[in-house]
């Protein structure tokens, strides 16, 4: 009992800590690149959301968002809350939403758990500083229900084999 009482207040106060967390940006993440890590940043690039952002430079994107009396799609909270992360965060200097939908649009804000996640004895401590575990819930508010435009029909696992990137294990 004792325990669990530990558990909620370390959770209650975590959650809290975890909602201050700033996002870093895709270039904060650059040892995720090292192959031993598994190249997760090259993955990532070649996926289509690396580009999300561009793609609301498109005619379809001016098209879309013409529709729903959008003056600029590139600049609307409407369309970058899908097609890029962190976009018009006060915090908006050390990453870019211009790079698209990034790690930490899956992987929560990382200021709170950048320092000490590469640890494994600090796997938990990262997650109570914010690390999230990703998986279909985490995708769910991108594709899903679209409010600006018709959306595509979502395959979890069909969709998680075109973006993969696990860590080697070992
Ligand atoms: C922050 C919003 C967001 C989240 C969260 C998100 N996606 Fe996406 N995803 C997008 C956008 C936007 C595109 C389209 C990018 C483009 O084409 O410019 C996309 C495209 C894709 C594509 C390319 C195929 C297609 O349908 O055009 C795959 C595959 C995909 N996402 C998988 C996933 C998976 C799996 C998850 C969860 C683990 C996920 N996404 C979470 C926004 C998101
Ligand atoms: C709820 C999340 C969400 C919002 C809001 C959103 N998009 Fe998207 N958009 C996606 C996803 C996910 C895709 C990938 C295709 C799919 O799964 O339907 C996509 C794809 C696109 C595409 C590529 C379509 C194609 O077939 O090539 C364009 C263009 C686009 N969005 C423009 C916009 C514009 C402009 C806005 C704002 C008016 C916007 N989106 C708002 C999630 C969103
Ligand atoms: C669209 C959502 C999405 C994006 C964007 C994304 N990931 Fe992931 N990532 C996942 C999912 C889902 C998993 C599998 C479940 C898990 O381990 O969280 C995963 C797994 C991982 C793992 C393996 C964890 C393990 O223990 O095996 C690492 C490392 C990782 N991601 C790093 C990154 C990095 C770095 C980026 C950016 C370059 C990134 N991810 C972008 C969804 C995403």
């Amino acid at each position: 009992m004792k325990k669990l009482l530990y558990l909620l207040f370390a959770v209650v106060i975590a959650l809290p800590l975890a909602a201050q967390n700033k996002y870093v940006g895709v270039k904060g993440c650059a040892c995720h690149n090292m192959p031993k890590q598994g190249k997760q940043v090259d993955v990532w690039k070649k996926s289509d959301h690396a580009k999300a952002f561009e793609t609301l430079k498109s005619d379809k994107a001016a098209e879309i968002a013409k529709k729903n009396g959008i003056a600029s799609a590139a600049e609307a909270k409407q369309c970058l809350e899908c097609h890029s992360t962190g976009a018009g965060d006060p915090a908006e200097k050390t990453f870019a939403a211009a790079d698209g939908v990034q790690c930490e649009a899956c992987h929560g804000a990382a200021s709170g758990y950048k320092a000490i996640h590469n640890k494994p004895e600090n796997k938990e401590k990262a997650v109570a500083a914010g690390l999230l575990k990703a998986d279909e819930k985490t995708c769910k508010p991108c594709h899903g229900a679209n409010k600006m435009h018709d959306a595509k029909p979502f395959d979890y696992k069909k969709a998680w084999e075109q973006i993969k990137h696990p860590a080697p294990k070992g």
